[in-house]
């Protein structure tokens, strides 16, 4: 089997956008999608990420036996993520420990300004594997918490520190009133990082997770309602409680056919001078780390971020959070934002093709490896019959 990269991709590229093309037809960011698909047809990153993405889960599907569709793989996961609360707490501890271990040490922006870091608020923080990591090399650094309480459905704090103050509360509830009260028992001191955490999916109920399954497939909504409006909050908070200059961290869901990153990437493009997307990978033993995409922003902007609030905030108080007010931004949005959005999620569908080539070589590797015990273990099995000696 060869490895090298087949030079007639542009047409498989081609064909993966057509089919896509119809979703945005007559929606508010359609152009936004032509613009990306121009950008992607002349991008060799896109081209290698489907590339490499179809052998890995036909290599990997063949070699299971499995045939199953990405929706019932996704429903798969979900279903055993959701049956046991404290498996699943201590897998994130580790992953998230992980993955922002991998952040502090390989970002762009955090390996240099980690140092300056002495105020963190973590939302939806729980069970605190981002807070280990960074009280851990941060020697000075202390946090304000809030995460979901376990009675109201979410993770359990497992990480305690006497740097790290937790709240449980529900963030969508959640004012910067409170925020403010709380911290000044700490400090008089603005923060210097927030992170923006937030996941529905695992806390909904079943017949909750029923009700919102209809958007998860929309193009236009990759998350549920209820975790558009959860993004949407800790958006607001960031922008009322971050200090000037400062660094915020958001998890995003960027996937071709749902522009939804893609729009947040341009809010959060408008509100910082950097902003580095970044997956963390390599030392992550947990395979589903592999899939998250976090926003670090740096040198935030408070006087160019007001507009958005106001925009944000509307989103959010209008009962149906599809109307997606802040749409709006990107039809204002600058030429050269957009295009330098587009830069960014090229080179992180680079990102992404390298991650599935190496899934794809060990694949590769392990299924040749076998394979050559086998035939080794059958030679020595015939030769045990025959009485010969196995060459
Ligand atoms: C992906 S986990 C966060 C992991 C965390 N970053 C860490 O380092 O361990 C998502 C968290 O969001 C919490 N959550 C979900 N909805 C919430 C809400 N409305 N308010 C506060 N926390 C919420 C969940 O309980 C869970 O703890």
């Amino acid at each position: 089997m060869s490895d090298k990269l087949q030079p007639t991709q542009y047409s498989a590229a081609k064909s993966f956008l057509d089919s896509a093309e119809n979703l945005y037809v007559n929606t508010k960011i359609y152009s936004l999608f032509t613009q990306r698909k121009h950008a992607f047809l002349q991008s060799s990153h896109f081209n290698s990420f489907l590339d490499y993405r179809k052998r890995y889960w036909a290599l990997h599907d063949t070699s299971k036996g499995i045939n199953y569709s990405p929706s019932e793989r996704r429903l798969n996961v979900g279903k055993a993520v959701s049956e046991n609360n404290t498996r699943m707490a201590n897998s994130f501890l580790k992953g998230c420990g992980y993955m922002m271990t991998d952040m502090l040490n390989d970002s762009r922006i955090l390996s240099k300004q980690k140092r300056k870091i002495k105020l963190v608020l973590s939302l939806c923080a729980a069970p605190g594997g981002f807070c280990q990591p960074l009280v851990e090399q941060i020697l000075d650094c202390r946090i304000l918490a809030y995460s979901l309480s376990p009675e109201s459905g979410g993770i359990p704090m497992l990480f305690e520190h006497e740097r790290v103050k937790l709240f449980y509360e529900d963030v969508m509830k959640l004012s910067s009133d409170q925020i403010e009260t709380q911290k000044k028992l700490l400090t008089d001191d603005a923060f210097d990082l927030i992170l923006m955490d937030g996941a529905w999916a695992s806390i909904l109920q079943k017949d909750e997770q029923k009700q919102e399954e209809e958007f998860q497939y929309d193009p236009l909504y990759p998350f549920t309602t209820k975790e558009f409006s959860l993004k949407v909050k800790e958006l607001i908070l960031m922008i009322e409680n971050l200090k000037e200059n400062g660094i915020a961290i958001i998890r995003l869901n960027i996937k071709f056919k749902s522009l939804f990153g893609t729009v947040f990437l341009i809010i959060l493009n408008s509100m910082f001078a950097d902003v580095e997307l970044f997956r963390p990978k390599g030392n992550s033993p947990t395979f589903w780390s592999q899939q998250f995409t976090y926003a670090i922003c740096h040198n935030f902007k408070s006087d160019e971020s007001e507009k958005n609030k106001k925009m944000l905030s509307r989103c959010l108080e209008s009962s149906l959070a599809q109307e997606l007010s802040f749409l709006h931004l990107f039809e204002e949005a600058s030429e050269s934002l957009v295009k330098k959005c587009l830069e960014q999620e090229k080179s992180y569908f680079g990102d992404l093709a390298e991650t599935y080539k190496q899934k794809y070589e060990e694949l590769l590797k392990s299924i040749e490896l076998s394979y050559s015990r086998n035939v080794h273990e059958n030679r020595k099995s015939r030769s045990e019959h025959s009485g010969s000696k196995p060459r």
